[in-house]
């Protein structure tokens, strides 16, 4: 499964639409229903409407009737690890347990891991309302 993970973040960033910050990321998560969801920046000439790859492939899950994250992996464009930005941090949180493993990859093949709980302690929560 990482092995699918991986090539689908590193095809997902090859898509990205990154044209102000040249930073191209890709992201991949393996989702409750089993499936693989993908995801690549997409930026804005108005700078802040841009959308990290985290966001773009969760909310591809979500669109496809998925519920969970199982795990996530990010590609980077560079030997730097590109970690989750705040933001996308609790973005996962939302959707994933503190011990889902979150994953970042670069070109070379350097890979880290750490868990969402590490990225995000003491996150913000609610309890859905039906
Ligand atoms: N970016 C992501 O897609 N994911 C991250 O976790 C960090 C940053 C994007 C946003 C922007 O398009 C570019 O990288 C430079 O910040």
């Amino acid at each position: 499964m990482l092995e699918k993970l991986k090539s689908a973040a590193l095809n997902a960033q090859k898509n990205a639409y990154a044209p102000y910050s040249k930073f191209r990321v890709g992201a991949a998560l393996e989702a409750n229903d089993g499936n693989v969801y993908f995801g690549c920046n997409v930026e804005n000439a108005a700078y802040p409407l841009g959308q990290c790859a985290e966001a773009t492939a969760i909310g591809t899950m979500i669109a496809q009737g998925a519920s969970a994250i199982k795990q996530i992996i990010i590609a980077s464009p560079t030997e730097t690890f590109c970690y989750p930005c705040g933001g996308c941090r609790q973005k996962i949180a939302e959707f994933a347990e503190a011990s889902t493993p979150v994953v970042m990859i670069t070109p070379e093949g350097n890979s880290t891991e750490t868990t969402v709980g590490e990225l995000l302690p003491e996150g913000f929560t609610l309890t859905p309302q039906d």
